[in-house]
């Protein structure tokens, strides 16, 4: 046991200490235990599945999500596009069987996302003749939509991202169509909805690069004035969609720090390292595209050991991490289940092949995963 550990928390992993690690994560696998089972007592450990694998009931992955995870996010059948496409259609569908699926499993399960900029129906803002719609049009559909569906769910769906993304490092609010149409107090009315349509559920407010000073101070801010008005906003979602050197763990450790003193619990919603290079400015906007560029996709035949060992490292180090402050953090949720999977094989650029999971292409677990696991072994 001694000698494990001594391996684990050396900072470079040596082969015999992978391997050792491996031979017990492996035997783990075969009595069924996975993630979810060695963090038991830290934080609940989760991935957001995509509908597909729903749709197309595939079993392998939902094994495989049975084993390691014990909370559950949809990736996109609960989003409004998908959901909620026209003011009078609804698409329960898909989401019926993930709840379905995390109520047989008895996971935590979590609803993203009630209100964002986007994934939204290209006339959620507009009426028939295509003018932007009023102020009051638009919190009605609001309205609607919060309480249909958190209501749909209660006492199923234990915790919820009400808002996404609605604050940008430069200017505080994102100028979207909520902020445009309603003002500021968009979020607070969806918060106080999504609590009026089930007053047991966790409230959160999700977003990414929460490392960004000027973002999480005015976050810090935000939540102060909150609380102080009696807003139901329970926790912070910092998405974790990260780089292999950036940001910092001092960084990551600063904002987990400060949403904790503000009274928030800390949830890491949308983990996922990205391996490949870049030469575009550091971006999570979904919105963004950047074209094809043979050299900026080089590991398409697999990944070399070198870059392999530091996606390891840095799984290590996030995860030394978060079991450090596992008296402020919830929830670790990656963003997808397998490699293959992972909407970073197509953002910011279509179509090329990323390796930022756990899980390999065949599904099985990699070395991360053994740094990882071998932190609480
Ligand atoms: C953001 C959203 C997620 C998802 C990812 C990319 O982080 O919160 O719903 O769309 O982008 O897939």
């Amino acid at each position: 046991m001694v000698n494990r550990r001594k391996f684990i928390h050396s900072s470079v992993l040596t082969a015999t200490g992978v391997a050792l690690l491996k031979a017990n994560a492996i035997a783990a696998l075969t009595e069924n235990r996975g993630l979810k089972d060695y963090f038991k007592n830290d934080f609940s450990v989760g991935a957001a599945v995509d509908s597909d694998i729903f749709s197309r009931n595939n079993k392998e992955i939902l094994s495989l999500i049975e084993r390691e995870f014990n909370t559950i996010t949809t990736e996109n059948a609960l989003k409004w596009e998908p959901v909620h496409p026209t003011e009078n259609r609804w698409n329960f569908n898909v989401a019926d069987k993930f709840i379905e699926f995390g109520l047989k499993n008895r996971m935590h399960i979590q609803g993203h996302v009630l209100v964002w900029h986007s994934q939204v129906p290209k006339n959620l803002f507009e009426d028939e003749s295509g003018k932007q719609v009023s102020k009051g049009v638009l919190l009605k559909r609001m309205e609607n939509h919060i309480l249909t569906l958190v209501d749909r769910y209660k006492g199923k769906i234990n915790s919820w991202d009400v808002v996404n993304e609605a604050i940008t490092p430069e200017d505080g609010y994102r100028r979207s169509k909520w902020f445009e149409i309603i003002g500021p107090e968009f979020m607070e009315r969806a918060f106080h909805l999504a609590h009026e349509a089930d007053p047991n559920c966790h409230l959160i407010y999700n977003d990414y690069n929460m490392t960004n000073p000027k973002r999480s101070d005015f976050l810090v801010e935000l939540i102060k004035k909150y609380k102080k008005k009696g807003v139901p906003i329970h926790g912070i979602g910092m998405q974790g969609h990260y780089n292999l050197d950036s940001p910092n763990t001092k960084a990551i450790e600063t904002s987990i720090e400060a949403f904790a003193s503000a009274g928030m619990r800390v949830n890491f919603t949308e983990l996922d390292v990205d391996v490949l290079p870049y030469d575009w400015g550091r971006t999570s906007e979904v919105s963004s595209n950047i074209e094809y560029a043979e050299s900026l996709n080089p590991y398409k035949n697999g990944l070399p050991k070198e870059i392999n060992d530091k996606l390891t490292r840095r799984y290590e180090e996030l995860f030394k991490l978060f079991l450090k402050h596992r008296d402020k953090i919830d929830r670790v949720t990656f963003w997808g289940t397998t490699d293959n999977k992972s909407w970073k094989n197509n953002f910011p650029m279509h179509g090329r092949t990323n390796y930022p999971l756990l899980f390999n292409r065949e599904h099985k677990p990699k070395n991360a995963y053994f740094a990882v696991v071998g932190l609480k072994s």
